[in-house]
């Protein structure tokens, strides 16, 4: 199909229909992938959704505001949404079976089971989001539960996500192949995020420093600069000088294991960075 034509997407909000068509899908031997989003879909995400289509013939792509990976203090009620664009949007890649359940539907009151993992999870995010990765994990362990997809794919715009997600599977075997597809950017270098919708335009263009400052990394790393401290002055220094942005953290990690690393080895070094533009929280990060 065209992705000018448009399909009406196969729509569940509740476990059991969809449970009960994903095994009509199963009996017919068709390859299941799993595309999880919070919705407010943006070319970052159609990217995942188009390397789904590409793997299998089924493509479930979920759509929730998860509650439990925000923070008493975080976006969650702000969190932008929008239902009809997320649907128009799929329906011109392709068709799809989507799953877009209440809270209620995930989260029953009596609900009391949670996914922790202990040591990826617990550097860079999970120093100022203590909360997230247990929620991500928890959500995403459900949506594998539920959809029992042979592979899922997600981004790299949140590489400590993928990593947390892949070691979930392998500890706890899930039997899920894991895919994952490079950041997709403005035309500046600003990764997509839903909430680049937040920025005004003077905090767009100041937002604009975290891309460049990671692309200067990859630069002097290319320039043959080994040293961790090196990059992350020069790092911490650019971005010193935009007044709108707070730096939350910039490391420098092994990319497997997330640990911190004093050398940069080139190809398996990757650079981290969390920062406030004023009140919006952004994430980035390269593979050097
Ligand atoms: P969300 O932020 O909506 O992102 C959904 C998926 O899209 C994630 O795998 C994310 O890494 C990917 N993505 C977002 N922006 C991207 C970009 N610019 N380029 C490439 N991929 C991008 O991540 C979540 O939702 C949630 O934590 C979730 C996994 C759905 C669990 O609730």
């Amino acid at each position: 199909m065209s992705e000018t034509e448009s399909t009406a997407p196969q729509v569940f909000r509740d476990i059991a229909p969809l449970q009960q068509h994903l095994q009509e899908v199963r009996r017919e031997g068709r390859k299941i992938a799993l595309v999880p989003t919070m919705g407010a879909l943006h070319e970052g995400h159609l990217a995942l959704v188009r390397k789904a289509l590409e793997v299998a013939e089924e493509v479930v792509v979920t759509i929730f505001v998860n509650p439990t990976q925000f923070g008493p203090s975080e976006d969650l009620a702000s969190y932008p949404r929008n239902e009809e664009a997320d649907l128009q949007a799929l329906g011109k890649l392709g068709k799809f079976t989507i799953f877009i359940p209440a809270a209620e539907e995930m989260y029953p009151a009596d609900f009391s089971t949670f996914i922790d993992e202990a040591k990826l999870s617990k550097g860079l995010c999970g120093v100022s989001r203590p909360q997230f990765f247990r929620g991500v994990l928890t959500i995403v362990g459900k949506l594998f539960n539920i959809v029992h997809p042979d592979v899922a794919v997600f981004g790299q715009k949140d590489a400590q996500q993928a990593a947390v997600i892949q070691k979930m599977v392998r500890d706890l075997h899930f039997g899920v192949e894991i895919l994952t597809h490079p950041t997709v950017r403005e035309e500046d270098g600003l990764a997509m995020s839903s909430r680049n919708q937040y920025l005004s335009n003077a905090q767009r263009e100041e937002a604009r420093a975290l891309s460049k400052s990671l692309f200067k990394a990859k630069q002097m790393v290319e320039e043959g600069v080994c040293s961790t401290d090196r990059v992350i002055a020069e790092v911490t220094h650019l971005l010193s000088q935009h007044r709108r942005v707070r730096l939350i953290y910039a490391q420098i990690v092994d990319s497997e294991t997330l640990e911190a690393r004093r050398e940069i080895v080139p190809g398996k070094s990757l650079f981290a960075l969390a920062a406030w533009v004023d009140q919006v929280r952004l994430i980035d990060n390269i593979q050097l």
